[in-house]
């Protein structure tokens, strides 16, 4: 009987050094401590050891129990931590330095159109500015030209916050912050130079043509002796950029409370050339750009003298131009999130940035 307990012990070794998978173990609580298992059967044989043995053999059958039941449960401990280190390794593990061969997305027909208008601005000295969405009633419009009450609010109604705060309605909201922010150059003899692209709301009927969420591009440029026409070189140059070809453009008067003269920049419709279509609703010209010289209360609050200085704003519809550019004829495939849509306008899809500079 002890003989034949420590020989079940060794078995027992043997076996469970070979087992590598819970089922494993499983496998031999069974074969041995199941109810036909080798322990069980020992116990049985219990009856045929002579009585003044019986408690000894009892007890050493009792040991070799336990001794089983406390290496499975060691084993299966082990077992559970390899394989659960085997699932890391085989999902976490990864090669930073292979290639990415898969496409993995495109961008957004908004992002190519910024950043193509930005590095055109960023050739011509300006600086690329970066602006929250969230803004407050001083710098979207009070900072503007535009108190309470004035009538020209009717026209950007907005998203209120809790915390006094608003969703901004037009990009021209950061105009005092940048103004600030640059008015250094100006006391060193340098012009302020900025454009500041950004996400504007406003309580709109949604519909092919408006949208509640849309992007725009706001410039500025001030000096001494900053005039229309430097506007409309920048506005043409740009624009000409943008399109791959000469554009021809108009200004035509348009009220904005922070600009004066303010305008309503056209330019001469593509798809026509001015001759007249259903795109530029027979007139020949589409609506593009409204712009004008920076009002001088504008720059007073942003501490910078209109006598000595003065300076033109643009706001581009940056959405708009994307829709011109991609010839999107509903302004709500900006935001649909549908990638069927949105990857079509794409020049290229992106893998990962060293496959593009290949492809550059
Ligand atoms: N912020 C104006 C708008 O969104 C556009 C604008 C910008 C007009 C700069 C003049 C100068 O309606």
């Amino acid at each position: 009987m002890f003989e034949k307990a420590e020989e079940l012990k060794k078995l027992f070794e043997e076996k469970s050094n070979q087992a590598a998978a819970s089922q494993d173990v499983e496998q031999l609580r069974i074969e041995f401590l199941g109810k036909k298992g080798f322990v069980t059967g020992l116990m049985q044989e219990l009856r045929n050891v002579p009585n003044e043995k019986k408690k000894e053999a009892g007890q050493k059958i009792n040991e070799l129990k336990q001794a089983i039941e406390a290496q499975i449960a060691e084993k299966l401990e082990e077992i559970k931590k390899i394989e659960e280190q085997k699932l890391i390794d085989a999902t976490e593990s990864y090669d930073e330095t292979m290639p990415v061969s898969v496409d993995v997305g495109s961008y957004h027909p908004i992002t190519l159109v910024r950043r193509e208008v930005e590095s055109i601005f960023l050739s011509m000295g300006f600086a690329v500015e970066d602006y929250s969405e969230i803004t407050d009633d001083y710098n979207c419009f009070e900072a503007l030209n535009i108190p309470k009450h004035h009538p020209a609010r009717d026209m950007q109604d907005t998203y209120y916050l809790s915390t006094n705060q608003l969703l901004k309605t037009h990009t021209s909201a950061a105009q005092n912050t940048i103004l600030r922010k640059y008015k250094s150059n100006l006391e060193q003899g340098n012009p302020i130079r900025a454009i500041f692209p950004g996400r504007c709301f406003r309580n709109e009927k949604i519909d092919a043509c408006h949208e509640n969420t849309f992007f725009q591009m706001e410039g500025i440029m001030v000096d001494k002796d900053i005039s229309i026409s430097n506007l409309i070189y920048f506005m043409k140059t740009m624009l000409s950029e943008v399109f791959q070809r000469d554009i021809t453009v108009r200004l035509r008067p348009g009220f904005f409370p922070f600009v004066e003269p303010g305008f309503e920049l056209d330019i001469q419709c593509l798809i026509c050339g001015g001759e007249g279509c259903p795109s530029c609703k027979d007139s020949g010209w589409l609506e593009l750009c409204p712009c004008g010289m920076i009002h001088p209360n504008v720059l007073t609050a942003a501490g910078i003298d209109p006598e000595e200085y003065t300076g033109f704003a643009f706001g581009l519809g940056m959405t708009r131009l994307a829709m011109m550019r991609y010839g999107v004829k509903d302004i709500r495939v900006f935001n649909s999130g549908n990638l069927k849509d949105l990857s079509q306008f794409t020049e290229k899809s992106f893998t990962n940035p060293e496959n593009e500079s290949k492809e550059a």
